[in-house]
């Protein structure tokens, strides 16, 4: 079964119970700061979910389903394996005070094993819900349903970490989940399917609120559907990726087979591919927010491709058009053109000045990425490979010393404009402090993007990709 036949299945099925069919909305949202892409097919429904705009209103329908372009960076770290993805398709329904949780599974198990639909085998399955803790109760009631539409089903229990969505909670709508897993050829399993059952509104207290009724939210990703849909053992063989891969073959003239490319054409494959929608949806290259995060992709797919091939060609034509149709080319052709050949103007001197470092070290990788434009991450990965990791904190010291230096300089120049009063002093003592809590309360990868400082009050820059609650 073809990716596009599944697709129009899914829709098809959702139409024939009754949803309406709506289009994905585009990879930046378009009305909420909270986030930086779209990652989730319910997103572009949030102000349904809280109650604050009314889908039979606007869709004529409480029950909705979608084709949903997503990006996530939570995954980048897992790409290159047989199943995760920056950019994906996911596929959706959903019911905003529609039907229930009886109804969202009994469709599941329908549209997966029914003949007339996706007919995988019924004994490759096993679903999980939510045990319960402290906060929240166990959800009893999904695992009475699972059994009537399927007698024989094994159903897991799982905790916060796996079965409650989304995680970590933001603010807003969340509530227990119940996931379809697949077992493949090796004994191993894939979460295929995401059913999650928004009862609960989380306050910027910490508090969870019963929404007085369950809602319907589902993602599916169509890459992985299609895998097992198709007995493959990775995502990358199925249709969806392998004339991607078989351009990259052509282009690098390496073989797939080969079992020291996989994880490097993976990469390529699934950052152009992203790159690319990004792209379409109106980001371009630059030093801020969603532009360097596609910057970083290209940077990764010019770093992996010059390591298949030892050298890079900026005009990746044949690949891309295997991505994108025709009328959107050129656009795409002229954005990721003038970004590898800028980088791979010092790409190359970067990878030789890489060869001769034994050891790595924070102040090196700063120098890496001053000098040759090298991401953090893309050094790291290239020493984590010899064996070598790299101090985040001396990462970042010397960034910091870096933008002391260019602003000395222009205090330098402002004269008496920019002057260090004692205030001023204690802020800049306060950016360290601050930073240094947000990495204890965030995690490791929050990164000042900039500070400054006046007389009256300070501003610190930072990136992370969500929103904070008022907890944190
Ligand atoms: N909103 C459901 C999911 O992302 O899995």
């Amino acid at each position: 079964m073809d990716s596009k036949v599944i697709r129009q299945k899914f829709i098809d099925f959702f139409k024939s119970k009754g949803h309406k069919i709506v289009s994905s909305s585009s990879l930046v949202p378009e009305n909420d700061s909270s986030v930086l892409f779209t990652t989730a097919g319910m997103q572009q429904f949030k102000p349904y979910f809280v109650g604050t705009k009314d889908p039979v209103k606007d869709f004529g329908n409480k029950n909705l389903t979608s084709v949903q372009k997503c990006f996530r960076t939570s995954d980048i770290d897992l790409v290159g394996d047989e199943s995760h993805l920056t950019f994906f398709e996911m596929l959706g329904n959903f019911s905003i005070g529609g039907y229930g949780k009886k109804e969202a599974i009994g469709y599941a198990w329908e549209l997966m094993t029914s003949e007339d639909w996706y007919g995988l085998p019924q004994d490759r399955f096993f679903a999980t819900i939510f045990a319960g803790d402290n906060e929240i109760p166990a959800d009893e009631e999904s695992e009475k349903f699972w059994k009537e539409v399927a007698p024989s089903i094994e159903v897991k229990k799982t905790g916060r970490e796996e079965n409650f969505w989304p995680n970590p909670v933001w603010v807003g709508t969340c509530g227990p989940s119940s996931e379809l897993h697949y077992i493949l050829d090796d004994g191993s399993s894939i979460e295929v399917w995401n059913l999650v059952f928004t009862q609960y509104f989380h306050s910027e207290d910490g508090s969870f609120k019963d929404l007085g009724q369950i809602n319907i939210d589902t993602g599916m990703g169509l890459e992985r559907l299609a895998m097992i849909a198709q007995e493959k053992s990775s995502i990358f063989e199925t249709d969806l990726f392998w004339s991607i891969i078989t351009e990259i073959e052509k282009h690098t003239g390496q073989k797939y087979s080969e079992v020291a490319n996989q994880s490097k054409m993976r990469i390529i494959a699934d950052h152009l591919r992203a790159a690319v929608y990004l792209i379409v949806d109106g980001v371009r290259p630059s030093n801020k927010l969603e532009g360097y995060i596609l910057r970083r992709l290209l940077r990764r797919v010019a770093v992996k491709t010059f390591q298949l091939k030892d050298s890079l060609t900026p005009q990746l034509y044949s690949i891309l058009q295997t991505i994108i149709d025709v009328h959107e080319h050129r656009e795409v052709e002229n954005v990721t053109e003038q970004e590898l050949e800028r980088f791979g103007k010092t790409l190359d001197r970067g990878l030789k000045e890489i060869k001769k470092i034994a050891r790595i070290d924070g102040k090196l990788a700063f120098d890496l990425y001053q000098t040759y434009g090298f991401p953090l991450e893309v050094t790291e990965e290239l020493f984590r490979q010899k064996g070598q990791q790299i101090d985040h904190k001396q990462f970042e010291e010397e960034f910091k010393n870096h933008q002391e230096i260019s602003r000395a300089g222009i205090g330098k120049f402002a004269g008496g404009l920019a002057g260090h009063s004692e205030t001023e002093i204690k802020y800049h003592t306060a950016t360290h402090l601050l930073q240094q809590a947000l990495r204890d309360i965030l995690g490791p990868e929050v990164f000042q993007k900039g500070s400054n400082i006046t007389a009256e009050r300070l501003r610190f820059d930072f990136s992370f990709d969500r929103r904070l609650t008022d907890q944190e």
